[in-house]
């Protein structure tokens, strides 16, 4: 009877040891709660990595493609009926982007649309790049179009055809577009937060 009670005295200290020992290491304690609260580990790439989760995305690539064809969908198909981008990035004169892109997205004919709809310029490629590559050349005024840092920030949260990425209209199919992953406010804070403290980019 001893020997039982001593052994079960002596498993009840193992288990709260235990118990004890998996609340140390990473979590914090709030003295007004009995559990621990997770500490959450900080990424300290997190602005760059929200805003690039964005521009990766297909909405943003479909339209700066590595070579003179626009891209369509999530599998960034080529443009269908032949379109490519012509003398100054509208289309050729007979079949100009905008003879098909108006200024709205047309959720009938599935012809998605915003405010100067064009490919971007050929040295604005990002199509096949990987992200550190896309952010270098973001910041490159050769290849960016002369931008400053400010600029690029007010490009990339103004500009009416990277607003367009979050209400890309309905697919000829019916379905409606994807948006990129990240909500337009979380995005756009983000983005200038991660100018403002000197658009670091990560090694990877
Ligand atoms: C309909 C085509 C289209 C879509 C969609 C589009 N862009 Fe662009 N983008 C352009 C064009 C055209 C330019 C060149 C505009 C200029 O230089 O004034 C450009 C230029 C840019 C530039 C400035 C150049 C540079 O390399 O820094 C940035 C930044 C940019 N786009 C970001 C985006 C992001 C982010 C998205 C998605 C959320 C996006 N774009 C979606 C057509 C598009
Ligand atoms: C003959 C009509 C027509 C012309 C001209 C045209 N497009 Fe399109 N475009 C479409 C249609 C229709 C779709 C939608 C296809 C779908 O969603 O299935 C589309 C889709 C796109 C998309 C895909 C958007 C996405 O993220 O999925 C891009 C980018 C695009 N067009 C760019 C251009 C550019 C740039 C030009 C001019 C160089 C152009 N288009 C000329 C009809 C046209």
């Amino acid at each position: 009877m001893k020997k039982s009670i001593f052994l079960y005295s002596l498993v009840l200290i193992l288990i709260s040891g235990a118990v004890v020992a998996s609340n140390y290491g990473d979590d914090v304690y709030d003295s007004n709660l009995i559990a621990p609260i997770k500490k959450s580990k900080k990424d300290p790439h997190e602005n760059y990595n929200k805003m690039m989760d964005v521009i990766m995305s297909p909405r943003c690539i479909n339209c700066h493609p590595n070579d003179h064809v626009p891209k369509q969908a999530d599998d960034g198909h080529p443009h269908y009926f032949g379109i490519a981008r012509g003398e100054n990035n509208h289309g050729f004169q007979a079949i100009n982007c905008a003879t098909c892109h108006q200024n709205t997205n047309n959720d009938y004919s599935g012809v998605p649309g915003a405010p100067e709809w064009s490919l971007a310029p050929a040295e604005m490629f990002w199509e096949g790049l990987s992200r550190k590559e896309i952010a270098e050349s973001m910041m490159d005024p050769v290849r960016n179009g002369g931008r400053t840092a400010e600029e690029t920030m007010h490009h990339l949260t103004e500009h009416e055809l990277v607003l367009w990425a979050w209400q890309p209209g309905i697919k000829a199919d019916g379905t409606p577009r994807e948006i990129p992953p990240v909500p337009l406010d979380e995005y756009k804070k983000a983005v200038k937060a991660w100018i403002a403290n000197g658009a670091v980019i990560p090694e990877n």
